[in-house]
């Protein structure tokens, strides 16, 4: 064993799981072409900057969950803890605005956010992200949703919940933000020390956390949704209605105001029961002045992300199929020198017939090679000996019923492909 192990708060993809993770980026991929979204790959590090001024430097992510280093040029570069303000800079940087709108994308990758490890939660993961970037009509809102539970409705997943809600503009958010400060300053005190520290920079936030006691006093503060501008309203209706037309149920939660600052009107998430603590399997929103935040021309944009590993996780607990898993179909046992090179062949021919084959490296006597084979669970094993080389034959021996039978060398690959086929 190595001494030196992976870092705290990331794991190994190993195969038992791996298969099931391109399981979900498969079926994402279907998703998003039905949906008209369209792949990019985006760096996996920035420039620090685009994170402060765009995710907001009074968030957790920003304020105390980047991996910022310096390069060897002096530059202060970040690992992405996300994914929307790379796409929007992706989008300003490429005059996709040129392009028609909204330009719709989606993305697949890892992120990095220097958090408590807890299940559900690490400090690597890998995000599915979609962005609709140029629209702010609400029906764009609706189809992101609307991309999420599909997604997650071929994947199997059950008893999802959709909650909304709206977090308001610069317009709005003002007058909110100083109804909840007065409504909260009698209780100052009682906050939990986080919420008195978020009540002059972010008091937003304080709806959302999970303290019982700073949620008994939030329980009748003023909500977002009472104060939003007409603007904002109309838009609220408008995600509301193409909801209920698309059949979509959700609940509205006046708690829900998100952990990123470049949201605008809508905020939603989709949480699962079988996640514990860490419940939400994505989260997403509009984020219309997020371009202007790092220095574009003003372009409104809605997206969410979901998180792989959560996504697996509840596949798992409840049972989802994740398709089929890969299996070797044929292993070539062979022992001399001669027979070897011959097994070498077959099982190059096996391969480029598309039938997955695999034989020993090891220098195993036939015995431990046919051990091999039933270890990694092949249900055909060819034997090449000294006998059926000599007569050009080859034995294959089907592994669930023992039953072996000599066929000629060269019908070898049809005969197992119409094994396999049975
Ligand atoms: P977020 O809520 O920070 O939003 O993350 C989205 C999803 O990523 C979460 O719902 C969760 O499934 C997963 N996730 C987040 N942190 C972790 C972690 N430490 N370990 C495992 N999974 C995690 C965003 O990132 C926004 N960029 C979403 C968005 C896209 N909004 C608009 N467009």
């Amino acid at each position: 064993m190595v001494s030196i192990k992976a870092p705290r708060g990331v794991r190994d993809i190993l195969p038992e799981e791996s298969w099931k993770w391109a399981f979900v980026l498969k079926t994402a991929s279907e998703v998003a072409q039905d949906f008209n979204y369209r792949e990019v790959h985006l760096p996996i590090f920035e420039q620090t900057e685009l994170f402060a001024r765009g995710v907001g430097d009074t968030t957790d992510i920003v304020e105390k969950e980047m991996y910022t280093f310096e390069d060897r040029g002096g530059r202060s570069l970040t690992l992405r803890p996300e994914l929307s303000a790379s796409m929007v800079r992706a989008y300003l940087e490429n005059r996709m605005d040129q392009r028609p709108q909204p330009v719709k994308l989606w993305s697949a990758g890892p992120m990095f956010r220097y958090e408590r490890p807890q299940k559900g939660r690490y400090r690597q993961f890998w995000q599915l992200d979609f962005e609709a970037i140029g629209s702010q009509d609400p029906y764009v809102d609706v189809e992101v949703i609307a991309l999420s539970v599909e997604l997650f409705r071929r994947l199997g997943m059950k008893g999802l919940d959709v909650v909304i809600n709206s977090v308001g503009c610069p317009m709005c958010r003002p007058v909110h933000k100083e109804a909840l400060q007065s409504f909260l300053k009698p209780h100052l005190s009682e906050l939990c020390p986080t919420c008195q520290d978020r009540y002059n920079r972010n008091p937003l936030r304080i709806l959302d956390c999970k303290n019982p006691t700073c949620r008994a006093i939030t329980d009748n503060a003023p909500d977002t949704i009472s104060y939003l501008c007409p603007e904002c309203k109309e838009h609220f209706e408008g995600l509301k209605a193409g909801l209920d037309a698309l059949g979509l149920h959700y609940s509205i939660d006046n708690r829900l105001v998100r952990g990123l600052d470049y949201y605008t009107k809508t905020a939603y998430e989709v949480l699962s029961g079988e996640l514990g603590a860490q419940n939400a399997v994505c989260g997403g929103g509009r984020y219309d002045n997020l371009a202007e935040a790092i220095g574009g021309k003003h372009t409104p944009g809605v997206g969410f992300a979901a998180g792989l590993e959560r996504i697996v996780l509840t596949m798992e607990q409840q049972g989802c199929s994740f398709g089929k898993e890969p299996a070797l179909e044929v292993f070539v046992v062979a022992v001399g020198d001669i027979e070897r090179k011959e097994a070498l062949k077959l099982m190059h021919e096996f391969r480029k017939a598309g039938i997955s084959a695999d034989m020993d490296f090891n220098g195993k006597s036939f015995r431990a090679q046919l051990k091999v084979a039933n270890q990694m669970g092949a249900p055909i094993v060819c034997i090449l000996g000294e006998e059926e080389l000599k007569a050009g034959k080859v034995s294959i021996k089907d592994m669930e019923t023992g039953q072996q039978v000599e066929v000629p060398l060269e019908e070898g690959v049809p005969f197992v492909r119409t094994k396999l086929g049975e």
